[in-house]
């Protein structure tokens, strides 16, 4: 009902959208030298532009990733193969016959050429308190905890669940279970125990590391406390190492390890293990907007190579830049673009332990200023939630180290994409609406790498990154439905699950505009359908949020807008407003509510049912 309201303002919007197109970076002269540009190139003959190199990229697809591949990685020995996949019978190979670790390639060759370069900052909660990590010093503390993982019995193909905040320790353990030959499994910590313990089960870790405490928005969490908790339904579990974030003593059992302290008792050399280019490199269970969360595995090669890539050239990451990705290192996120993208590179990447909103609205700007940061990468529901609170907490910091400004997870509406190339950007950065899942384990389409002076269109992703060449099937064939789902056909080093048709189905709609530019506008499974229109809720969102007063909202199929405060929206932990429960809402089917595990607060869904009640009365379906 609503929606056909909506649908003349969405029109007129969709179209004045695409007019708005604006330049990012000055005309750099009529041609230039895309070697230049990315050095990898040089190899490919008769590639002198960007959409040349894409070409390239998809149709050589054997020749660029193996070029790229020799270049970017240390092999411990070479691949016979680049690719052997075939989407049929879903099989997917990638430098097969290589060995590699990927620690190696995170740490020990930038220790050989720059030992004293900072590796990690430490953004913790308290602003100022800062804490900065070198190459040599998390080298160190990874071949430590990776002897340390191996006295406890740890052994090669084993996988470690960590349930940790962001923090050098935590990037040492993912480093340190790659370096010995295990899998990691990173747990976000602001799970619950039972959500904890499903994971821990599920990855049938023997050992689980933690803090004793988190330390976020000025209050104290007990994550040992939660952990104790979970591991007495977990029968796999003999040891909890547990590293002192604050300095608080908790209680210990026979099974903890203090593990500062036991560290310090090992060596520093650590002798790396040569791992298959598809080994396990680690697990993750998405975020759970929909559906229930579905564990993923990434292997070695492929991602490292992919994440590497992506990390240089979308975000035009250049030796010396900081680079602030401000997402929790328990999201594909923070494996990707804060631990294994940038230290493949040899780059110094922020570990953000704290909130957008603390101890105030101006943090993120603040943080920006004070480490320099140059690249920012970040989530559309925090830039609404800072939108909201208005310029002068951005306006009173210096922003001009910002080279580039990212957005991930979900759409970025127009407003807020205009707020943050206006005022966050003061007009002058890129910003690259980067669109993937934790399935692909890296940015499939954004805006960077294009040629430089390539228009950028507000809140589309527009560009398929190199390799990637999304097709768009009607879903008909797809679901029986009736939306274009994006989908590849083409293969790169990704390790994606669940291929379909000859295709790796993404589960989320999409728009190509005549110029080739892709806009994702939902998940397939939340689209609104109107008299045989299928809209999708990026775009309802979209025009819902420009008005005043609204400062988020959630559009569902059976519909009408959610106002109001936007904390009120059952949201996940990641910030994905998860639609399938206002869906359940509004149809009045509270008792098939689903999994709820991941959502960031319970309560929002009882203030929501609450709400539609006082709307629509207790009656049947108005
Ligand atoms: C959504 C996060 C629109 C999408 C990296 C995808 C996006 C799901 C964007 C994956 C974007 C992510 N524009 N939608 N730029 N980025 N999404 O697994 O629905 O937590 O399928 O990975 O988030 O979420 P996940």
């Amino acid at each position: 009902m609503m929606c056909s309201l909506w649908r003349g303002s969405l029109l007129t919007l969709t179209s004045s959208l695409n007019r708005r197109v604006f330049q990012c970076c000055r005309q750099l002269g009529r041609s230039y030298n895309i070697a230049s540009c990315m050095p990898e190139a040089v190899a490919f003959q008769g590639v002198s532009d960007h959409s040349g190199l894409y070409k390239f990229s998809v149709n050589e697809s054997d020749r660029f990733w193996g070029a790229v591949a020799r270049q970017r990685l240390s092999w411990i020995s070479p691949f016979h193969t680049v690719q052997n996949c075939d989407f049929s019978q879903g099989k997917i190979k990638w430098f097969e016959g290589g060995k590699l670790n990927v620690s190696v390639n995170c740490l020990d060759r930038h220790v050989q050429t720059c030992p004293e370069r900072v590796a990690l900052i430490w953004e913790r909660d308290e602003p100022g308190t800062e804490v900065k990590i070198t190459y040599r010093q998390l080298l160190e503390l990874t071949c430590r905890l990776g002897n340390l993982l191996k006295r406890q019995g740890v052994r090669r193909g084993d996988c470690v669940t960590i349930y940790m905040p962001p923090c050098p320790l935590a990037v040492a353990s993912m480093l340190a279970c790659a370096r010995i030959g295990a899998a990691h499994n990173v747990v976000f910590a602001g799970f619950s125990s039972e959500a904890l313990a499903d994971r821990i089960r599920d990855a049938q870790s023997s050992t689980v590391i933690t803090v004793n405490q988190g330390v976020r928005g000025g209050k104290v969490v007990d994550l040992k406390r939660t952990v104790d908790q979970a591991v007495q339904n977990c029968p796999s579990v003999q040891q909890v190492l547990v590293a002192m974030r604050t300095e608080n003593t908790v209680a210990m059992t026979d099974r903890d390890v203090p593990l500062e302290e036991e560290m310090m008792k090992e060596d520093v050399v650590c002798e790396p293990v040569a791992m298959d280019s598809e080994d396990v490199l680690f697990l993750l269970y998405t975020s759970g907007s929909t559906g229930k969360p579905k564990g993923l595995v990434h292997t070695q090669a492929g991602y490292l190579l992919y994440t590497s890539l992506t990390h240089r050239y979308v975000f035009n990451y250049h030796d010396g830049d900081v680079f602030g990705c401000v997402a929790d290192i328990g999201w594909i996120t923070g494996h990707s673009y804060i631990v294994y993208g940038p230290l493949c590179n040899g780059g110094t990447t922020v570990l953000f332990e704290s909130t957008p909103v603390y101890p105030n609205p101006g943090r993120y700007w603040e943080m920006v200023e004070r480490l320099g940061i140059n690249q920012f990468y970040g989530a559309p529901t925090a830039i609404r939630l800072l939108l909201k609170y208005g310029d002068e907490w951005v306006q009173n910091y210096n922003r001009s180290s910002l080279k580039t400004l990212g957005s991930v997870g979900e759409p970025i509406n127009t407003e807020a994409w205009e707020w943050y190339h206006r005022v966050v950007g003061d007009g002058r950065c890129p910003v690259v609406d980067t669109w993937w899942q934790t399935e692909t384990g890296g940015i499939c389409i954004a805006p960077r790498p294009s040629d430089p002076e390539a228009e950028i269109v507000p809140g589309m992703a527009m560009r398929p990154f190199y390799g990637i060449k999304p097709a768009l099937l009607d879903t008909e064939v797809v679901t029986g439905d009736g939306v274009l789902a994006l989908c590849y056909n083409q293969y790169c080093p990704l390790n994606c699950a669940t291929p379909l048709l000859g295709f790796f189905f993404t589960g989320d709609g999409a728009h190509r505009s005549k110029e080739g530019y892709y806009q994702i506008v939902g998940r397939l499974d939340d689209v609104i359908n109107v008299s045989g229109h299928r809209l999708g809720t990026a775009e309802l969102e979209d025009v819902v949020n420009q008005c005043p007063g609204v400062a988020e909202s959630a559009a569902i199929g059976y519909s009408h807008d959610i106002k109001g405060e936007g904390e009120c929206l059952p949201k996940t932990r990641s910030g994905k407003i998860m639609r399938r429960v206002l869906r359940k809402v509004v149809e009045r089917n509270t008792d098939e509510l689903g999994d709820l595990s991941t959502l960031d607060d319970p309560d929002s869904v009882h203030e929501v049912i609450s709400g539609h009640r006082r709307l629509c009365g207790d009656g049947k379906q108005q």
